[in-house]
């Protein structure tokens, strides 16, 4: 009797869990390479060379973003201040403190701030905390000219005493945003205090919509923002990959 199956078939069941097989470890594979970065991310610390606090010098003194992140309204990139920015205040201030060693190593002087004879200024290495893969492209400007906050991106920064990655600024993060910016436009002259709750915002200044009634909600006043300034975030591939 002729067999009824050619021979391959016995074949097929396992062809069939090979398949299987790969694609699972296809998935998962692919799972921990674009998922598990992003989320190890959110929380990355590292120490830097000089223990700067924000929470001190951008909270309770209330010193201005833009004194140091120079960049950020102008460019792509924000900027971090050089070791001149810092000397400003502390060539007066804390002068012989031991935490402030690589600022003076930075100025080229001693302790005393006697400036030491050939010595090389070393600009301080601070550690780099953001950090956009080459093939996407983001611009700094763009975004707080036109009423987002550096808290939608970057959190409570003027609360930590040591900064951390806080928002995981994935694609899909990008992409929420650029879908729903109503979420998370304010007035430009707010952009910079991290303080800032629309709620009271809106309790404090009256906000009329196009029928005369109050606004009172993020959400309202966002739709609002965006129809005066005519803003509408791309969300085409071409926007971020150019
Ligand atoms: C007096 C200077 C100064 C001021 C004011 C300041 N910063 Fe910074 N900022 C720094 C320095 C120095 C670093 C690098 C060391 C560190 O991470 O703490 C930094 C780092 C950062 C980083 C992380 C950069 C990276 O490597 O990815 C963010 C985000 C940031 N600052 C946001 C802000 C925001 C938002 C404000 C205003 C609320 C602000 N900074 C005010 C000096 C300043
Ligand atoms: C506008 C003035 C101002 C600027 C600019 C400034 N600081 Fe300060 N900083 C202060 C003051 C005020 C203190 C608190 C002094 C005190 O507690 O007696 C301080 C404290 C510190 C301390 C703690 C010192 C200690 O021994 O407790 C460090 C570290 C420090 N600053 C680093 C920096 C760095 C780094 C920069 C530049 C990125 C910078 N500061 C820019 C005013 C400033
Ligand atoms: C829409 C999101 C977004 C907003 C708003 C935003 N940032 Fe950033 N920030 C990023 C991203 C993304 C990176 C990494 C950029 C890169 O690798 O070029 C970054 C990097 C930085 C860095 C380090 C690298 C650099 O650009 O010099 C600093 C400092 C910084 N941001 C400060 C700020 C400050 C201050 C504000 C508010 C005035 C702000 N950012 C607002 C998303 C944002
Ligand atoms: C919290 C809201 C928000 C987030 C998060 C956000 N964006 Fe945007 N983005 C905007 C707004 C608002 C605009 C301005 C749109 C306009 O001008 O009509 C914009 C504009 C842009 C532009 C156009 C800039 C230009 O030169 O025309 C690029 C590129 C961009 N975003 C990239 C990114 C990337 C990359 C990320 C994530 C790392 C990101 N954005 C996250 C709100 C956001
Ligand atoms: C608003 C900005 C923005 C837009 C629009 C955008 N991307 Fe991205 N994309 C990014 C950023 C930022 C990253 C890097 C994410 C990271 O570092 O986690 C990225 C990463 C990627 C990656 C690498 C894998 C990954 O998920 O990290 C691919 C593939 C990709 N984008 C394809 C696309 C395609 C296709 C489109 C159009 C449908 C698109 N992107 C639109 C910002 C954008």
């Amino acid at each position: 009797m002729a067999n009824f199956f050619p021979r391959w078939t016995n074949l097929l069941p396992l062809k069939i869990a090979v398949c299987i097989l790969t694609v699972g470890v296809g998935v998962i594979s692919a799972f921990t390479y674009y998922a598990t970065p992003k989320a190890q991310r959110i929380g990355y610390q590292p120490d830097q060379p000089i223990d700067y606090d924000h929470s001190f010098h951008a909270g309770e003194l209330g010193i201005d973003c833009r004194y140091c992140h120079s960049g950020v309204d102008k460019s792509a990139k924000a900027g971090l201040p050089t070791a001149n920015t810092c000397w400003n205040c502390h060539q007066h201030v804390q002068k012989g403190s031991d935490k402030l060693g690589p600022l003076r190593a930075a100025m080229g002087v001693d302790k005393d701030h006697v400036p030491i004879e050939g010595a090389e200024k070393k600009p301080i290495e601070w550690v780099r905390i953001h950090k956009t893969p080459d093939y996407a492209y983001f611009d700094h400007s763009a975004h707080v000219n036109r009423g987002v906050s550096c808290k939608s991106c970057h959190g409570d920064i003027h609360k930590m005493e040591k900064v951390h990655h806080d928002k995981s600024l994935s694609m899909e993060f990008c992409l929420e945003c650029h879908r729903n910016p109503e979420k998370h436009l304010r007035p430009l002259e707010e952009v910079y205090n991290l303080d800032y709750n629309a709620e009271d915002y809106l309790q404090a200044n009256e906000v009329l919509d196009e029928k005369g009634e109050r606004i009172t909600t993020q959400e309202d006043f966002g739709l609002l923002l965006k129809h005066n300034w005519n803003v509408y975030p791309k969300d085409s591939c071409s926007t971020c990959h150019r």
